[in-house]
C-alpha cells in the first residue's frame, strides 16, 4: 500500500508556482491577484479562507480578503461581486460558501464573471468542463486529478465508483474521470443516498472516490483488494484520548481499508492539502489568460 501524499505534492506544486511568479516579476509582469469574500463567522470557512490567503503568500500572489458580517444583505454582496468583476487588478476571486441563509448562493454564483471564477462553480465553467473545453475546474476534483497524474496511476478502462453527488465534488469528478484522455477514460458509477447496494457497488471499484461527508462511512470490507482509494472527507469526530478532545477523519474507515488498497489518500494530508493548491493553479491560469485569453 502506498500513501498518496497530498501534502508533499502540494508543496512541490506551490514551489513550481512560486518559481513562475518569480519569472513574471523578473519580466516586470503583473503579479497574480486572488480575492476572497468571507461573509459571517463560520469557523470552518474561517480556516479555509485563512489557508487560501496563506497559500497566496507562499506562492507570491497578491491577495485581498473582504470580510463582511453575517447580516450583510444580498444586494450588498452582489455589489461586491460586481466590483470584483470590474476590477482589472483582480485575476480571480471566490465567495466562500456556505453563505448565511438569507442569501441565495445560486444568485451569487451566477453573478460572478466566469472568467474570474477560479472556484469553477459557475455553470459556464461547469458546462465547458463537461464538454471537455478549457474551463476552471473546481478545486477538489482538480486536486484529485493532479494526485492521480503525479503518482502515474493508471485510469484507462478502470471502474471508478464515486460516493456522493455534490455539485462541487462528486458530480464533477465523475464527469472528469469519464472523459477521454488521462487521467480519465474510466467507467464511472456515481452512487448516493438512494443507491440500492452501496457496498456491492464500491466492491466493484478499481478506484473509489469517497465524497459523502459522513465520517468513516466507507467500510474496509467494501474495498476490493488492490483498489485505489481517494478520500475527500474532512470530518471532526470526538476523541477523548486527544488533548483537543477531537480528531479529523475522512469518509473512509482508513485503518480497515488501507491494508487492502494499492494506493490511498490519508486524512489529513491527502486531498484536502491539494484543494487549496488547485485554487492557486487556477489563479495562475486566470492571471496568464490560459482558459480565457485576456
Ligand atoms: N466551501 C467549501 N468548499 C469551498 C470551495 O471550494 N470554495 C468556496 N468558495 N467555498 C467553499
Amino acid at each position: 500500500m502506498t500513501l498518496l501524499d497530498g501534502k508533499l505534492l502540494s508543496e512541490n506544486i506551490k514551489s513550481e508556482i512560486a518559481a513562475e511568479v518569480d519569472l513574471i516579476r523578473a519580466r516586470g509582469g503583473k503579479i497574480p491577484h486572488l480575492a476572497a469574500v468571507l461573509v459571517g463567522e463560520n469557523p470552518a470557512s474561517e480556516v479555509y479562507v485563512s489557508n487560501k490567503i496563506k497559500s497566496c503568500e507562499q506562492v507570491g500572489f497578491k491577495s485581498t480578503l473582504i470580510r463582511r458580517p453575517a447580516d450583510l444583505g444580498q444586494e450588498e454582496l452582489l455589489a461586491i461581486v460586481q466590483q470584483l468583476n470590474n476590477d482589472p487588478d483582480i485575476d480571480g476571486f471566490i465567495v466562500q460558501l456556505p453563505l448565511p441563509k438569507h442569501i441565495e448562493e445560486e444568485k451569487i454564483t451566477l453573478a460572478i464573471d466566469h472568467r474570474k471564477d477560479v472556484d469553477g462553480f459557475h455553470p459556464v465553467n461547469f458546462g465547458r468542463m463537461a464538454q471537455g473545453m478549457p474551463a476552471f475546474l473546481p478545486a477538489t476534483p482538480f486536486g484529485i486529478l493532479e494526485i492521480l497524474r503525479r503518482y502515474n496511476i493508471d485510469t484507462a478502462g478502470k471502474h471508478c465508483v464515486v460516493v456522493g453527488r455534490s455539485n462541487i465534488v462528486g458530480t464533477p469528478i465523475s464527469i472528469l474521470l469519464s472523459r477521454k484522455g488521462y487521467p480519465g477514460d474510466c467507467t464511472v458509477t456515481l452512487t448516493h443516498s438512494r443507491t440500492v447496494d452501496l457496498p456491492g457497488e464500491v466492491a466493484k471499484a478499481d478506484i473509489v472516490v469517497a465524497a459523502i461527508g459522513i465520517p468513516e462511512f466507507v467500510k474496509g470490507e467494501w474495498i476490493k483488494e488492490g483498489a485505489v482509494v481517494i478520500d475527500v472527507g474532512i470530518n471532526r469526530i470526538a476523541d477523548p484520548s486527544r488533548k483537543s478532545g477531537s480528531r479529523i477523519v475522512g469518509d473512509v474507515d482508513f485503518p480497515a481499508a488501507a491494508p487492502r488498497c494499492s494506493y490511498i489518500t490519508p486524512v489529513p494530508g491527502g486531498v484536502g492539502a491539494m484543494t487549496v493548491t488547485a485554487l492557486m493553479l487556477n489563479t495562475l491560469k486566470a492571471a496568464k489568460g490560459e482558459i480565457y485569453p485576456k
